[in-house]
C-alpha cells in the first residue's frame, strides 16, 4: 500500500520546474511533511551514468538507444528510491517522469506515443504520479531564462523544442484530473502561488479518502 504521494513537475527546459520544486519543497517541510526530491534522469549513481551519456556524449545517440537508456534509469529510480519512499509515507517531488518521455521522445522525435505508454508502464510497474504539474512557457520566454550552456538536449532547437510544447499540452488534456496546466509565462510568485494550491487540495483530498 502506498502511503506517500508522488508529484512529478513536468515542461520544457527553463519552464522553471526546477525554481518551482525546490520552492515547493520548502513549503511543504515548513508544513511539517517528510518531503524527497528527486529527478530523472540520472537521481541514483546508476542513473548519474546514464544522463551523462545522454547529456555529454560526443557520439550521436540513436533514438531507441536514448530511449531505453532514460526506460532503464526510471525502472531503477522506481524500485530503489521512488517506491520505498512511498511505502514510507513520504511525499516525493520527481523533475521530470513518465510525461517527459512521452513528450520528448513521442512529440519530439516522433515516436509511437502508445508504444512509449507501454514502455513506461513495465518502467513504473504500478507507481503513477497522484499530481503532475505542469509548467507550459512560450519557447521566447525559455529562451530568455536559459542562458547558461546549453546541453544536448536543449541544443535540437525551436522546432523541437514547439513539438515538445504542443506533446505536453496534449497529454495534459487526455489526463485533465492529473496534470494539472500552469500558464509559467507569469512570474516565479505567481506559479508559485498556483502550484501550492493545487498542492493543497491533493492533500486535502488524500486525506480525506
Ligand atoms: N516564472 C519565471 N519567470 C522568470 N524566470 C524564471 C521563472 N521560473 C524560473 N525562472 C528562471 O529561469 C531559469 C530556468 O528555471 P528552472 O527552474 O531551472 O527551469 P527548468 O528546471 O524547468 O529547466 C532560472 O534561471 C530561473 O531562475
Ligand atoms: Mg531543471
Amino acid at each position: 500500500m502506498q502511503k506517500g504521494l508522488f508529484i512529478t513537475f513536468e515542461g520544457t527546459d527553463g519552464s522553471g520546474k526546477t525554481t518551482q520544486l525546490n520552492l515547493i519543497k520548502e513549503y511543504l517541510e515548513n508544513k511539517g511533511f517528510d518531503c524527497v526530491v528527486t529527478r530523472e534522469p540520472g537521481a541514483l549513481d546508476f542513473g548519474k551514468k546514464i544522463r551523462d551519456i545522454l547529456l555529454n556524449s560526443d557520439e550521436n545517440i540513436s533514438d531507441n538507444a536514448e530511449m531505453f537508456l532514460f526506460l532503464a534509469d526510471r525502472a531503477q529510480h522506481i524500485d530503489k528510491f521512488i517506491k520505498p519512499a512511498l511505502n514510507d509515507g513520504k511525499i516525493v517531488l520527481c523533475d521530470r517522469h513518465v510525461d517527459s518521455t512521452l513528450a520528448y521522445q513521442g512529440y519530439g522525435r516522433n515516436r509511437d506515443v502508445e508504444m512509449l505508454r507501454k514502455l513506461n508502464n513495465i518502467a513504473v510497474s504500478g507507481v503513477i504520479p497522484d499530481l503532475t504539474l505542469l509548467f507550459d512557457v512560450s519557447e521566447e520566454n525559455a529562451a530568455k531564462r536559459l542562458d547558461r550552456v546549453k546541453d544536448r538536449m536543449e541544443l535540437s532547437g525551436k522546432e523541437f523544442y514547439n513539438a515538445v510544447r504542443r506533446g505536453y499540452l496534449l497529454l495534459q488534456k487526455e489526463e485533465p484530473q492529473r496534470i494539472k496546466l500552469i500558464d509559467a509565462n507569469n512570474s516565479i510568485n505567481i506559479v508559485y502561488n498556483i502550484s501550492k494550491e493545487l498542492i493543497d487540495e491533493l492533500i486535502s483530498r488524500k486525506s480525506g479518502e
